[in-house]
């Protein structure tokens, strides 16, 4: 494509079933718009789409959860979701959602057109059905094992694991998510999109066309799911929350979210259009708009195989120009779970950081999972804030902006006859754009953010270099004019950083009173002759952009962490069932004692066992108990116990153990004595 007229620019629409985290914003929505405040402050037309996902079964897991409505989840995290995207400065054009009656209505006219040009198959078949529910099961409402990892825990639509796009039918062992029981088989009649029919055209499209220039893990997998052969794919089910599928013989029916979801980017442009009185239809049907979708790579399938199969199969849309899909971001090791509360969600990071939005945004976008997945962790967070943003970017332009007031009042000085290193600086200034440009255009925001530190860097050089605090002693002419060069360099990064620190970049501009003031520069200006802050030009004051995070601050994250992980195990300890009922007479049979324990030594090697000597109150006798791995003998001497004395003596390792005493083992495992106000003891913990 030639430089495109207009760009639509999609971001995945978020499941509204919780709030959004890091690894949505690292994976999707920072790069998504860094690239897209780079494309308005080149001067381009752009359209920047998202809005919220409010289908699917997870929403409807959720509500039941939670004992409330599929309506009254969408509507709490529609409104959280939006927040997070508003305060971390996701800059969409357009936010909609897909509960929206404009998207109601373009999602089934669409499907009504491919269904009126024959485009679907419909059959009758036997899918999964749960007769104690009295539900189909589709998606994630099944899990089992996936045919093509073995993981045992893929759903019903897909496997996490391997990513591997799935019929719920192709399950081994399927399992209902809701009551847990083998499901059956059912006939029941739906619509399905023949992706083998399309095969031949998404082969020339993505395998035979240009599309080699998508990224390596995009290209990869597409491949191979083409390679693997394709097959029809339902687009309704049986559900009761979702779009009514719009045609007759299909009541009760609602079109599967993943068909729907994409529409979504169509409804939303259609919103905004609406909103700010323009044609939606050139954002989406021109050739010379370039269409990018911004998603994780567990939505390839659907954006780079069914979406575009639904559009072609339409006829009047534009497909995807690129689908510059990213690998997952773990945290401190482990992969990032919404229902193992492992996670940093965006709420609650403003809350311990409040308006550090793009010390966030910076480290993941230094660490963004471009290539591979990759790591955040707290201490990387930290490093990229205190090396990078305080003691390079921050330093650099406190250094300018104080200076700057001390010798001239705040006024930019003339400069004099430029140095070598003036000239070679200011070139160098000039080519950051390109270079920062053309790392963006290439959706590698790693490297952009670097080569934008890099500039930082370079004029933290300059200075320690001139030194312009020693040479104001003699020389007063050549400090105006490192100053002036320097402040050039402050000016550009005022500018360039405004696609990844849009908050620091407002400050900055403020700070050296640009974009007011008569000075105005934009991307462009920067590899101009133009002089970017020219002397006599008033800046203002000095006002920290970063400051430094201590390691308590640190450390705290490291264990709100490790708490909500705990918290997470216990809730999800599986209660034993109860046993069998016994009788009055049963229980009486026990003969339980108050005791303490007055001596305890480790049973010579056995890892587990005690040696205890314990006062019943009745004798003092000796005990075996299986505690060692949860205590060292000095912590238990003096403890008092509930002992079961008539129980059999049993003979372990050669001593003789004359009761048992009773313990309780918590969700990760430990033994503690039973103590129903300790903080570890949950409901339903067994004693024995
Ligand atoms: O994976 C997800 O969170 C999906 N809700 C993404 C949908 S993207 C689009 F197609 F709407
Ligand atoms: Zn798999």
């Amino acid at each position: 494509m030639n430089h495109p007229k207009r760009y639509t620019i999609t971001a995945a629409l978020p499941y509204t079933n919780g709030p959004i985290h890091i690894g949505h914003l690292a994976g999707v929505y920072v790069p998504a718009d860094i690239y897209v405040r780079y494309l308005r402050l080149t001067g381009n037309d752009v359209a920047f789409i998202c809005g919220s996902d409010e289908h699917g079964v997870p929403i409807t897991i959720k509500a039941k959860k939670e004992g409330v409505s599929p309506q009254d989840i969408v509507d709490k995290y529609h409104a959280i979701i939006k927040k997070s995207f508003e305060d971390f400065g996701i800059t969409f054009d357009n936010y909609s959602r897909t509960s929206a009656k404009i998207h109601h209505d373009t999602a089934q006219e669409f499907f009504k057109t491919l269904y009126d040009k024959g485009e679907f198959i419909e059959e009758v078949t036997e899918q999964l059905y749960d007769e104690e529910a009295n539900q189909f099961l589709a998606d994630r409402f099944v899990t089992g094992t996936c045919p093509k990892c073995g993981n045992e825990e893929a759903y019903g639509d897909q496997c996490e694991r391997c990513g591997s796009s799935l019929n719920a039918t192709d399950l081994i062992n399927p399992k209902s998510a809701i009551t847990g029981n083998v499901p059956t088989l059912k006939q029941t009649k739906h619509w399905f999109l023949p992706l083998d029919k399309h095969e031949a055209f998404l082969n020339e499209w993505i395998l035979k066309g240009h599309k080699k220039d998508w990224k390596p893990n995009v290209y990869g997998q597409v491949k191979s799911w083409i390679d693997d052969g394709l097959r029809p794919r339902a687009v309704t089910r049986d559900l009761d929350w979702g779009i009514p599928v719009p045609i007759e013989g299909a009541e009760g029916k609602v079109l599967y979210v993943w068909f729907d979801a994409p529409i979504g980017y169509i409804s939303s442009t259609k919103e905004w259009a609406e909103r700010v009185g323009k044609d939606w239809e050139p954002y989406w049907k021109d050739k010379d708009t370039k269409l990018v979708h911004f998603i994780g790579k567990d939505n390839i399938v659907f954006h780079c195989i069914i979406f575009p199969s639904m559009l072609k199969a339409e006829g009047s849309f534009i497909l995807p120009d690129n689908v510059p899909a990213n690998e997952f971001l773990n945290l401190e090791g482990n992969k990032l779970s919404t229902s193992k509360n492992w996670a940093v969600w965006l709420p609650d990071y403003l809350e311990d950081f409040p308006n550090q939005q793009d010390v966030l945004r910076y480290a993941l976008t230094a660490n963004a999972p471009e290539t591979k997945d990759n790591d955040f962790t707290w201490a990387d967070f930290q490093a990229r804030n205190n090396n990078e943003l305080v003691a390079i970017f921050g330093n650099f332009i406190n250094r300018v902006v104080v200076l700057t007031d001390k010798y001239y009042n705040g006024i930019v000085p003339a400069p004099s006859e430029f140095s070598q290193v003036d000239e070679e600086t200011l070139a160098s200034i000039k080519a950051y754009p390109e270079v920062i440009a053309s790392s963006i255009e290439r959706y590698r925001f790693r490297e952009a953010g670097q080569e934008l530190m890099n500039l930082a860097r370079l004029g933290n050089k300059y200075l320690a270099d001139e030194e312009p605090w020693k040479v104001i002693k003699q020389d007063e002419e050549r400090t105006k004019t490192i100053m002036f060069v320097a402040l050039q360099i402050a000016a550009a990064l005022a500018t360039l950083s405004e696609p990844f620190l849009p908050f620091t970049s407002d400050k900055l501009k403020a700070i050296l009173s640009v974009n007011s003031n008569g000075v105005e520069n934009d991307w462009k200006d920067i590899t101009s002759n133009k002089t970017l802050l020219p002397a006599g030009h008033n800046i203002g004051k000095a006002e920290l952009l970063f400051s430094k995070i201590e390691d308590d601050t640190i450390q705290k994250q490291l264990e709100k962490l490790e708490a909500s992980k705990k918290a997470n195990e216990a809730a999800n300890k599986k209660v034993e069932p109860q046993k069998d009922t016994i009788t009055y007479d049963d229980f009486s049979k026990l003969d339980l004692r108050v005791g303490t324990i007055l001596e305890a030594e480790k049973m010579p090697k056995a890892n587990k066992l005690l040696v205890l000597k314990v006062d019943t109150g009745i004798d003092v006798r000796t005990i075996v108990s299986g505690i060692a791995e949860s205590f060292t003998p000095e912590e238990v001497v003096g403890k008092k116990v509930t002992v079961l004395v008539n129980l059999a003596p049993r003979v372990l390792r050669g001593v003789e153990s004359q009761g048992m005493i009773l313990m309780t083992e918590t969700a990760d495992g430990k033994l503690v004595f039973v103590n129903p106000e300790d903080e570890n003891v949950s409901n339903g913990l067994h004693i024995s």
